[in-house]
């Protein structure tokens, strides 16, 4: 009767407003949730799938199909129940407030398998923004090494919703956003994808973090998505669209399995963020809280960083990577200063030194410069291991000098490592590569994983390329170097545990609107659900938005009007926060380039105006260690009027405050670069109407006046 009863055990949030319920039911472990006394996640199950014997060549036993006698998922009593509960506050080294609040009540259940006489621990620990739980696997007689098959975890809705997705993928996430009901995922699932260099889709699956949205009178908006995703694999959602059902689906190794854990270990965190206002779902924090404080012991290293690159005329097509005319090269044998120089190679002494003296000249940290490396000729589509010795510069890139010059002018160089997917290469060279960057005064570096993962047959996601993530930032830590990756796993707020991981690409960036495009609402989205882990390096200040400019007949441009692109450093969280855009663009602009010179990359403090995904989003933010403040506005292809209410500022202060809004006549299409700037004195009881255009925005500079 014991183990076929149901144990139920419950635990609320700190607030009172959320009950999570967990229960053995014929020994299987189910949890649900409640908002308010409604039932939000009804009841779920949970467990993991393993390899039978992992003693026995895998081969012929991954060829076994499972038969359940090994899984973690049935047969449990509860041995035990632990209740903790904790309510700090901790300041993140970068961070979009200076204190980010960790307030939980937590639950760990000890279940018990008779049968194997194994135990494992469920975690719970619920938030006033939502809920968290995982696995927790303690060394044990019978429980020291093992492989999953897969982690079964399930999020089971009660409606159909609104969902906001991209495409499963074990290897990249540069989707294009869908929007649709639960219901309609798998009907819409084979038009949501264009193709990229490495792709390997999961059927019917969506990513995540996945947005959700419970239309009606009281509605209610959910994040789902992973946090301390640590030598374990990415996971996706496979989508039941008749039952609303969601089920965790690990990205496997080349040979299937989804994680070799050896005890004591502990799974990543399955998040469920929930709240009646999408502007609490944006302010959300529980990510970071669900991941360890860090262990480094120098943070001083780790700064606020606005960059400007070497970049977009190779993205558009303007200029080139590679310095020559081959087509095949050998690092360590080719001489490339015998080759043909192909006499459009971005990267030389002459171009870099204009790049400097105007971010010099405009109060930018830093330049990133690609295309610096021998390599470039055949990086890409060879599956080449040897692609890069991360150290070899171009005949026509002095570094030396080229650094010297920056340093005395107070920029420093950003390195850029693309490894083209050869992880294994990078390894072998990344100490030398950072010791050289040391040498040099390079403190941050752009990684990047274009093409299929070298390991061969490894993911972008698997369990040994997260390891791979990570050993690069700590060994970056090392070297006191900040990393931004591209290609990279999407973040699940690890950067409070690896606080010089500063940012990542590892979403349809900026780069997407000349390749296939991103529409219009793509960056009403994003906040919402790849920014939910951590900063992303979106690239935005785009001014010459047509590519017609550069190329007549080229139809190709990017989709918001200039002024929408300013207003994206402030809906956009980005420490390392780039103007992307050429600087002869910016030259005719200097006016509204103003707004890319002053705003901040660090914050003391985030106050989310309005939003509503796939809309609109309205965010002001103070800049850290200053009374500064900065408003952007966003919208989608529709037009748009707002009003912002600047109560936020200090009470009695008089504040100057200059205005870029779209012009009267501004559209993304027909007229993107059509724009308004004002100066007006506000206080905390000024109210400022705004009129955005399609795809257009606003952003206002606010500082306190004497
Ligand atoms: C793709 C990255 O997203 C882009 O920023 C970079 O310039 C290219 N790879 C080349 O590394
Ligand atoms: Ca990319």
């Amino acid at each position: 009767m014991m183990c076929a009863g149901i144990h139920a055990q419950s635990l609320q949030s700190p607030d009172g407003k959320f009950e999570m319920n967990f229960q053995l039911k014929q020994g299987v472990p189910y949890y649900s949730l409640k908002y308010k006394g409604a039932v939000v996640v009804e009841d779920s199950k949970l467990g993991l799938r393993l390899f039978k014997d992992v003693s026995v060549p895998f081969a012929a036993e991954i060829a076994r199909p499972g038969n359940g006698e090994n899984d973690l998922n049935s047969g449990f009593t509860k041995a035990d129940e632990k209740r903790d509960a904790k309510n700090e506050t901790w300041q993140p080294v970068l961070g979009e407030k200076k204190n980010y609040i960790n307030h939980y009540n937590e639950l760990a259940v000890t279940l018990h398998q008779a049968s194997t006489d194994r135990n494992i621990i469920v975690k719970f620990r619920l938030f006033n923004d939502g809920l968290g739980f995982r696995y927790e696997f303690p060394q044990q007689k019978n429980l020291n090494y093992f492989v999953i098959r897969e982690e079964d975890s399930e999020i089971d809705f009660p409606a159909d919703m609104k969902a906001w997705w991209i495409v499963a993928d074990y290897d990249s996430q540069e989707y294009q956003p869908q929007t649709t009901k639960i219901s309609e995922i798998p009907g819409r699932w084979d038009l949501a994808f264009d193709k990229h260099s490495s792709q390997t889709l999961i059927k019917n699956a969506v990513q995540s973090p996945l947005l959700l949205k419970k239309e009606g009178k009281e509605p209610l908006y959910i994040n789902v998505a992973e946090a301390a995703v640590l030598n374990y694999p990415a996971s996706h959602l496979e989508v039941d669209a008749q039952n609303f059902r969601f089920k965790t689906h690990l990205t496997p190794d080349k040979q299937g399995a989804k994680g070799y854990i050896q005890t004591s270990s502990v799974s990543p965190w399955r998040t469920i963020i929930v709240s009646p206002k999408a502007e609490e779902v944006l302010d959300s924090k529980m990510l970071f809280n669900l991941n360890e404080p860090t262990k480094y012991t120098d943070t001083s290293y780790i700064h606020p960083t606005k960059y400007m690159g070497v970049w977009w005329e190779m993205i558009i097509g303007k200029s080139k990577w590679a310095y020559s005319t081959a087509n095949n090269v050998h690092i360590g044998e080719t001489d490339f200063t015998k080759l043909t120089p192909n006499g459009n190679h971005a990267a030389n002494n002459t171009k870099v030194k204009e790049y400097i003296d105007f971010a010099a000249e405009n109060g930018f940290d830093g330049l990133l410069v690609e295309g610096w490396n021998i390599g470039w000729e055949d990086w890409i589509g060879h599956h080449k291991e040897f692609v890069f010795d991360f150290i070899t510069p171009y005949p026509d890139f002095d570094i030396k000098m080229l650094n010297e010059y920056a340093h005395s002018k107070g920029i420093k160089l950003i390195m850029h490592h693309e490894t083209s997917a050869s992880a294994t290469n990078y390894e072998r060279w990344a100490d030398e590569a950072f010791q050289l960057m040391n040498k040099y005064g390079y403190d941050a570096v752009k990684t990047g994983y274009v093409g299929d993962m070298i390991p061969r047959g490894e993911h972008h996601y698997s369990q040994w390329s997260i390891n791979h993530y990570y050993r690069i930032a700590e060994k970056a830590n090392k070297y006191k170097i900040m990393v931004n990756s591209h290609e990279s796993v999407r973040p699940g707020g690890e950067s409070r545990t690896y606080p010089n991981w500063v940012s990542a690409e590892a979403a349809r960036g900026t780069e997407h609107e000349v390749f296939k495009g991103n529409n219009p609402d793509h960056q009403t989205i994003l906040p919402f659900t790849r920014w939910i882990g951590g900063s992303m390096d979106y690239t935005p200040g785009i001014f010459q938005t047509k590519m017609d400019y550069y190329f007549p007949g080229d139809k190709r441009f990017v989709q918001t009007t200039l002024a929408k692109q300013l207003a994206l450093y402030v809906v956009m969280y980005m420490p390392l926060q780039m103007a992307a855009d050429l600087p002869e663009n910016y030259r005719k602009h200097m006016d509204a380039f103003q707004f890319i010179k002053d705003v901040a990359a660090d914050w003391d403090d985030t106050k989310i105006l309005s939003a509503e995904p796939g809309d609109y989003i309205i965010t002001a933010r103070k800049a850290k260690g200053t009374e500064n403040w900065f408003v952007g506005g966003i919208t989608d292809e529709n037009k748009r009027d707002y009003t912002v209410d600047f109560s936020f500022l200090d009470k009695g202060k008089k504040y100057e405050a200059i205005i870029y809004e779209d012009g009267k006549d501004a559209d993304y299409i027909s007229n993107p670069q059509s724009y308004h700037i004002y100066h007006k004195t506000v206080t905390s009881k000024s109210r400022i109407s705004f009129k955005m255009a399609r795809s257009g925005g606003f952003a206002i500079s606010i500082k306190p006046k004497n």
